[in-house]
């Protein structure tokens, strides 16, 4: 697997490839892989002739109270994860060479960036729609691939990539659970064995819901008062929303109609934030 720390010449590699009639898939993350990250590369995989991983803790995602510093790294076993799972190349720059000094351009999508998520965290996915637009415009790819796990993500950055008429294709690839049904994320690792146990709780009231969804119950009112109560059980510390979303425009609805719904939830365990969600059918 070639390493790639320079936007110059990861530029100019794409450009070969290009020249050369590949297809480039390219899945962006901040490392601290885990087996969610690496179904994103066999994804691009099995689409692509040639897959770039990025690798990048990108500073301006992060609210000043949030856990920038302490963000988990791990270059070493990230480069081996990646190479196993089928990345041809890794791209890894520093923070001066995203940002040179004296950056001032952002890329900001209005409206859906400022509900359920950007509520909690204001400038969190203008952060993630500016570095996606600097790594598009450095790996030059024919497919980017996102995880369903940040569903809100993956809904802003295929609008970004529409509106600004990036010559990309977006692909969502499904979320990664552990056994229990926790969702993978790099931040489970600051989880005590205790919370672990009881972060459980957001796959069972998700569950939950779909059960009760799948029984004919189309009020989301009654709906979220039973995932509060399912939540309440496992003793967060805070619940930031249980919120019911349609998918086609990530607009919060207390209707549940066809097609179907997505249901987000934003939970704390201790200091830990997770965030999980799921899309059930509505017949
Ligand atoms: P990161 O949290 O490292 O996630 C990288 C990609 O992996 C994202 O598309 C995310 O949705 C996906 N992912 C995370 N956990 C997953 C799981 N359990 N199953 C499937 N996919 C999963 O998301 C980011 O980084 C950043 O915001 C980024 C897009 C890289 C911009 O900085």
């Amino acid at each position: 697997m070639q390493v790639i720390q320079h936007v110059a010449e990861m530029q100019a590699v794409a450009e070969l490839l290009r020249a050369r009639g590949k297809r480039i898939g390219v899945v962006p993350t901040m490392g601290y892989l885990h087996e969610g990250h690496l179904s994103l590369v066999r994804l691009a995989r099995s689409h692509c002739d040639t897959v770039i991983a990025t690798l990048f803790v990108n500073p301006t995602q992060f609210g000043p109270t949030e856990d920038f510093e302490r963000y988990p790294r791990d270059l070493d076993r990230d480069l081996k994860l990646a190479a196993e799972a089928g990345a041809d190349t890794l791209f890894c720059p520093d923070t001066k060479e995203m940002y040179p000094d004296g950056s001032a351009t952002f890329v900001d999508v209005e409206g859906v960036s400022a509900v359920l998520e950007g509520k909690f965290r204001p400038t969190h996915f203008r952060g993630v729609t500016t570095v996606v637009a600097k790594i598009l415009n450095t790996t030059k790819p024919h497919l980017a691939v996102f995880g369903q796990k940040d569903a809100q993500q993956a809904f802003l950055v295929t609008k970004m990539a529409r509106e600004l008429n990036f010559d990309v294709q977006i692909l969502v690839g499904p979320t990664v659970r552990e056994q229990d049904g926790l969702a993978l994320s790099s931040r489970n690792v600051y989880l005590s064995a205790d919370e672990r146990l009881r972060a459980t709780a957001l796959f069972r009231a998700l569950k939950h819901a779909e059960m009760l969804i799948a029984r004919g119950e189309r009020s989301a009112a009654h709906i979220r008062s039973q995932m509060l109560a399912l939540l309440a059980d496992a003793a967060p510390a805070k619940i930031d929303y249980v919120a019911f979303v349609r998918p086609a425009s990530f607009q919060e609805t207390e209707l549940l109609e066809p097609p179907s719904v997505l249901i987000a939830l934003a939970v704390w365990f201790g200091s830990t934030r997770l965030i999980d969600n799921m899309t059930i059918p509505i017949s």
